[in-house]
């Protein structure tokens, strides 16, 4: 396990595909003196992503790499994050699947938070996966990244109450907004 050295943080790279609503939560838990990480990279399979704003807002560093070419893409990442010395890897809404091979250079040091209560709804379209199951709860799960999806250790996780009137928008906001407090929680979790 990666542990704090002095008051020195542990320099982490935020990986993203979309909003990043996630990421901008993340950075600014960041900025807080309990935080054991820096965030100095943010990386994105797509210039697309609207979450890329945050890193401008931010003046942190960003790269986007295209995954056409998976393992052009990782093999590209891994001298980046090299380059930077990242020692910690968040996935924050990062939709591509990364190889063994390069989860293998960061072992136990890649998390990933994910839509559902985990180990149900692996994958996509969990919010739609729960109301059509007339499930009760929804939720959240913070885990480590391991070769296979979505299957991890879980390192915290948050329920989500489901109500008649929701629909997948609303429940995916309702559930967001409990993200955006676990993910900083598990990272104190890890390093405390
Ligand atoms: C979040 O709900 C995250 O849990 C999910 O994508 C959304 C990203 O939102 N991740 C996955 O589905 C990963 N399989 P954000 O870009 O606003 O953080």
């Amino acid at each position: 396990m990666i542990k704090l050295i002095g008051s020195k943080k542990i320099k982490t790279a935020v990986f993203i595909s979309g909003t990043g609503s996630n990421l901008n939560s993340l950075i600014k838990f960041s900025k807080n003196k309990r935080s054991p990480i820096s965030i100095d990279l943010v990386v994105s399979n797509s210039r697309k992503s609207k979450g890329l704003k945050y890193a401008d807002q931010f003046k942190i560093k960003k790269k986007i790499f295209n995954f056409n070419n998976v393992r052009n893409a990782e093999r590209k990442i891994l001298i980046q994050l090299n380059k930077d010395k990242i020692k910690f890897i968040c996935l924050a809404g990062f939709m591509k699947i990364l190889s063994k091979d390069f989860i293998k250079n960061f072992k136990g040091k890649i998390i990933n938070i994910h839509p559902s209560l985990l180990p149900k709804y692996k994958g996509l379209n969990t919010h739609q996966r729960a109301i059509k199951n007339k499930d009760k709860f929804a939720g959240c799960s913070v885990h480590y990244v391991t070769e296979k999806l979505d299957s991890g250790k879980i390192i915290i996780q948050k329920k989500v109450k489901i109500t008649n009137s929701d629909n997948s928008n609303s429940l995916a906001k309702k559930v967001l907004r409990q993200e955006h407090k676990i993910y900083p929680q598990s990272i104190i979790k890890i390093f405390n």
